[in-house]
């Protein structure tokens, strides 16, 4: 085609014009060989320095591949415990919307949106299992809610209502239909105030928020949500050593956290989260990483957790980075250990049926002994499971709730002085008859060794 492009070219000239391509030809090949060759030679030159930028933390693979999900009976047992709290409450049913509390009764995900899809569950002693379960859906996505019920899996012996609400109509009627006439509706404390209100209006002087006694229920822990938990959180104590290996001078705090990330994703971790602080930064409880960098020597936090099979983890480590631990600055050093032993005396004197409170004060009267009460303004702590931050709430206004065997709640002390420093751990505990139980491993060491 070229060569009918230039009629013109005698022949001799065109073979040399060729001649000439082919040897241009082979130069760029030989040149772009060349180019390969050097960045290959330069990645492997600089490869452990990428490392450090960017490591694949392989002892961190399938670290949690083991662990049991939730079995499916399960589901049914915890709808048949709620079911006779009801009824000893004299209520005919709990209320929720999806979320964690229909996550825990059902199995069943759905994003939450302005279109209620709620779950209805009522004692029943005409049926089997003792227990009535309905799902109220949008009717255009029926279809979905069903492949989603389909998913959670629950036992045969259920049998599981579907009602649809269509777009035009109101949905608190649909609801209302499966409520029985008589008895006290709870609604669980999620649920929002246009729905809240839509049912009361239906159902007037008969809706209550949850009682005490449903509340409970999500709070203590089967022995296998434990063991999800016991995994998630060993992995996320395993993956800020990891990452701690790879923090030295100059690195910043956003390269910290996406390591942090990394880590815990390697893990097997999901919807992973971390707060990584350098220095009087960590004076901020939750402080977002920027780009503050880690001098020859200092002090470095990280607050990080995710998911693993619907449960949550959540640790906290302060650790410090020196050339010399003996010249460490004492203030902080000992502020450090303030913190630490405000954790073990939790660990070690937190009984069954003490209040919440208590637990609380446990670790505050350590900080305020070391005069650093004013600097330790946040509770002690939060319930953990299906949701990051839940009941029971470890804090002085929480008098009403007491310690009962398969709580697990984080127990975080801290000390924050602002322009200054900030320290804090944090570890996930369970509750048990012999007392509490640390889900994480085990405490830090010490500010060097986590
Ligand atoms: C439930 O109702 C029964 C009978 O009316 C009553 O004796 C009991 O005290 C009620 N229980 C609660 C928790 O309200
Ligand atoms: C179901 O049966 C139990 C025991 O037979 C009884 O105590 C309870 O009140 C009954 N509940 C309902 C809702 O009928
Ligand atoms: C130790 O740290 C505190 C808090 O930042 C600071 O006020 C103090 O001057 C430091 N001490 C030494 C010896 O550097």
């Amino acid at each position: 085609m070229a060569g009918e492009d230039s009629p013109l070219l005698g022949s001799e000239s065109s073979i040399r014009d060729n001649n000439r391509r082919r040897v241009e030809y082979a130069v760029k090949i030989l040149a772009l060989i060349g180019v390969v060759a050097a960045a290959i030679g330069v990645f492997f030159i600089r490869a452990p320095k990428i490392q450090v930028g960017s490591p694949e933390f392989p002892s961190l693979l399938g670290f949690c591949d083991q662990v049991a999900e939730v079995p499916a009976i399960q589901y049914l047992e915890r709808q048949q415990e709620l079911a006779r709290t009801l009824a000893a409450n004299n209520a005919s049913a709990l209320i929720a919307e999806s979320g964690a509390t229909m996550k825990y009764y059902t199995n069943v995900d759905w994003a939450l949106s302005e279109r209620p899809f709620v779950m209805v569950l009522k004692p029943d002693n005409s049926s089997k299992t003792g227990v009535s379960l309905t799902f109220v859906v949008p009717a255009f996505e029926a279809l979905r809610a069903h492949e989603n019920i389909e998913k959670a899996a629950l036992p045969r012996s259920l049998n599981i209502k579907v009602v649809e609400w269509e777009e035009s109509a109101s949905p608190y009627e649909k609801i209302g239909s499966v409520l029985s006439p008589e008895g006290e509706i709870q609604l669980d404390i999620a649920i929002r105030l246009f729905l809240a209100e839509g049912i009361s209006k239906l159902t007037p002087g008969r809706t209550i928020m949850a009682s005490p006694e449903v509340q409970v229920l999500r709070m203590i822990k089967s022995h296998e949500e434990v063991e999800i938990m016991r995994c998630a959180n060993h992995a996320t104590v395993a993956a800020i050593k990891e990452v701690k290996k790879h923090v030295g001078k100059g690195i910043s705090e956003n390269e910290i956290a996406s390591m942090t990330h990394k880590a815990l994703q390697t893990a097997g971790l999901t919807e992973t989260w971390v707060l990584a602080l350098i220095n009087e930064r960590a004076a901020l409880p939750h402080g977002e990483a920027g780009d503050h960098k880690l001098g020859d020597e200092g002090v470095v936090l990280i607050d990080a957790g995710g998911r693993l099979k619907g449960y949550e983890s959540d640790i906290t480590r302060t650790f410090f980075v020196s050339e010399n631990p003996k010249e460490f600055n004492a203030t902080i050093y000992e502020a450090w250990h303030t913190v630490k032993a405000a954790q073990s005396a939790v660990i070690e004197k937190a009984t069954l049926n003490l209040p919440c409170a208590e637990v609380d004060t446990i670790a505050r009267q350590i900080i305020d002994k070391a005069s650093y009460g004013d600097y330790f303004k946040h509770r002690l702590g939060h319930g953990i499971g299906l949701e990051g931050h839940e009941q029971p709430y470890m804090v002085q206004s929480n008098t009403q709730q007491s310690l009962k065997s398969g709580m697990t709640f984080s127990v975080e002390p801290g000390i924050y002085v602002p322009h200054q420093f900030g320290i804090r751990l944090e570890d996930i505990v369970v509750m048990t008859k012999n007392g509490i139980e640390l889900l994480s491993g085990g405490l830090a060491n010490s500010p060097w060794e986590l």
